[in-house]
C-alpha cells in the first residue's frame, strides 16, 4: 500500500505566488474591465540583452553542425562557465575553484534541494521573514512541526525588523543550518561585512553550515557591501552559496544559476571534502546539467560586453525601485531597501495586516504586491513591491497609488 509524504499535509497554505495571481484573478473576475499593475512576484520584464542573445544563438548554432553538437553534458556544468564564475569571485577577493562551481537551472531548486544532503535532525534557522522556499524544503523534509501563527514548531525564526535594521544577531541556542538572503527577499536590506562575520563566528564554533542566497547581489551598488559570502575569512570552512542569472541578466524564464560548495566546507560528522562530494553525488543522480543553450547564453553574461549591458538592465530596475520608494515616501509612508535591491519594503499604513492592505491597494489602486506575511510572521504589517516592470507601467502604478490610496 502506497503512502504519500504526510509533510506536505502540514505546509500552511498554497505557495504565495500562485496565492496572490488567484486572488487577482478573482478581483478582476469581480472587476471586468479593469487593468491591474502588477508588481507582485519578481519577474523580470525587459528583453535579454543583445550580446547575451547572440550567446544563446550561439548555443543553438552549435546543435546543428556535427562537429560542434553536443548531448549530455556534465551535471555540474561546462569548464568554461564554471571557471568564469569562479573568476568573478576571485574580482570580489574571494576564493572560489572552478571544480566548486555546480552550474544548475536555477536557484529555486537548489535552496529548495540543498538541505537533502543534510540530516533530517539539523535544527534549521530562518531569517523571518524569509523566501518561502526555505521553509517550505524543509517543513516537506520533515524537519519542522505543525503552523502556528508563530510560525512552524522546530523552526529557529530570526526576526528582521525595523530595530535591527532587518538583519538578526545570530541564534542564541544551537541551530545547524542557517539560511541568509542578502540583498535580501524580502526586505531588500544587504548585510555588512561585520553582520555577516557574526554568522561566520558563530557556524564555526558550533560547526553549522550557513546557507547563503546571493541571488540579488548584482544589485548591490554600495561598494563597501559584501556580494558573496566568500568575502568574509572563514566563510570557506562553514558555507554554500547560491546564486543565479534570473534577475541579473533576464533569464527567469530561461533558467541558469549555480551554487558554490567550497571542499573545506564542514559540519559536524563531515570532514574536509565530504559536503562537496555530497552534493557532487547528489546532482549526478537527480541532475543531467543545465540545458548546453542556456550555457552559452551564460557564458555571454560573463563577457565584458555581456557585463556592461546586463549591468545597464540592472541599473534600469534599480532606478524603478527609486521611483517606487519616492513615490511611496511622498505620501509618508515608511519604506526600506530599494537602494540595493530591486524590492521596496514598505509599512502598511494604520496598522492593516499585510493581507488587508493586499486588497486596499489592488481594490483602490488596482496594483497587485505581495503581502510580508506571506513571507513569516515577522513579515505581518509589512508589504512588498517588486521594481522589476516596464518604466511606464512603475510609473503608472506609482501614479494611480499616490492619486488613489485613501489613507
Ligand atoms: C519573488 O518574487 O520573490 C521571486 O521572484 C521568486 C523567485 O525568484 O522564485
Amino acid at each position: 500500500m502506497a503512502k504519500i509524504n504526510s509533510n506536505y499535509d502540514k505546509l500552511s497554505a498554497g505557495y504565495l505566488f500562485p496565492e496572490i495571481a488567484r486572488r487577482t484573478k478573482n478581483f478582476l473576475g469581480a472587476n471586468p474591465g479593469v487593468e491591474v499593475m502588477r508588481l507582485g512576484i519578481g519577474d523580470t520584464t525587459e528583453p535579454i540583452v543583445p550580446a547575451v542573445i547572440e550567446g544563446l544563438h550561439r548555443g543553438v548554432q552549435n546543435l546543428s553542425s556535427a562537429d560542434t553538437y553536443s548531448g549530455y553534458g556534465a551535471s555540474e556544468g561546462i569548464n568554461p562557465l564554471r571557471e568564469g564564475i569562479a573568476a568573478l569571485y576571485r574580482e570580489q577577493n574571494a576564493e572560489v575553484n572552478a571544480d566548486e562551481v555546480f552550474v544548475s537551472d536555477g536557484a529555486k531548486s537548489d535552496s529548495a534541494n540543498i538541505q537533502s544532503i543534510f540530516s533530517e535532525e539539523n535544527i534549521v534557522a530562518v531569517q523571518d521573514p524569509a523566501y518561502p522556499v526555505y521553509v517550505d524544503s524543509n517543513v516537506i523534509a520533515g524537519r519542522a512541526g505543525v503552523a502556528g501563527d508563530a510560525g512552524y514548531d522546530g523552526l529557529v525564526y530570526m526576526p528582521c525588523s525595523e530595530e535591527n535594521d532587518f538583519f538578526p544577531s545570530v541564534p542564541e541556542s544551537k541551530v545547524d543550518l542557517i539560511y541568509i538572503c542578502s540583498p535580501n527577499n524580502p526586505t531588500g536590506a544587504v548585510a555588512t561585512r561585520e553582520q555577516l562575520k557574526s554568522f561566520v563566528d558563530y557556524a564555526r564554533a558550533h560547526k553549522a553550515v550557513i546557507l547563503y542566497d546571493s541571488a540579488y547581489a548584482s544589485f548591490i551598488t554600495d561598494p563597501a557591501l559584501p556580494r558573496s559570502i566568500f568575502e568574509i575569512e572563514g566563510a570557506r570552512e562553514c558555507s554554500i552559496e547560491l546564486n543565479s542569472f534570473s534577475k541579473t541578466a533576464g533569464f527567469t524564464g530561461v533558467r541558469l544559476a549555480w551554487t558554490i560548495v567550497p571542499k573545506e566546507c564542514v559540519a559536524e560528522d563531515a570532514a574536509v571534502g565530504k559536503i562537496h562530494a555530497l552534493w557532487t553525488r547528489r546532482q549526478n543522480t537527480f541532475f543531467n546539467g543545465a540545458s548546453n543553450v542556456v550555457q552559452q547564453g551564460g557564458l555571454a553574461v560573463l563577457s565584458p560586453e555581456g557585463r556592461r549591458q546586463t549591468g545597464e538592465q540592472v541599473a534600469f530596475y534599480l532606478e524603478n525601485a527609486r521611483i517606487v520608494s519616492e513615490g511611496l515616501r511622498s505620501l509618508g509612508l515608511a519604506t526600506y531597501g530599494g537602494g540595493n535591491a530591486p524590492y521596496v519594503w514598505m509599512k502598511t499604513p494604520g496598522e492593516l495586516t499585510s493581507w488587508e492592505f493586499f486588497d486596499k491597494i489592488l481594490g483602490e489602486c488596482h496594483v497587485v504586491g505581495t503581502p510580508g506575511s506571506g513571507f513569516g510572521p515577522s513579515g505581518e504589517g509589512f508589504f512588498r513591491l517588486s521594481a522589476f516592470g516596464h518604466r511606464e507601467n512603475i510609473e503608472q502604478a506609482v501614479d494611480s497609488i499616490q492619486q488613489n490610496l485613501k489613507l
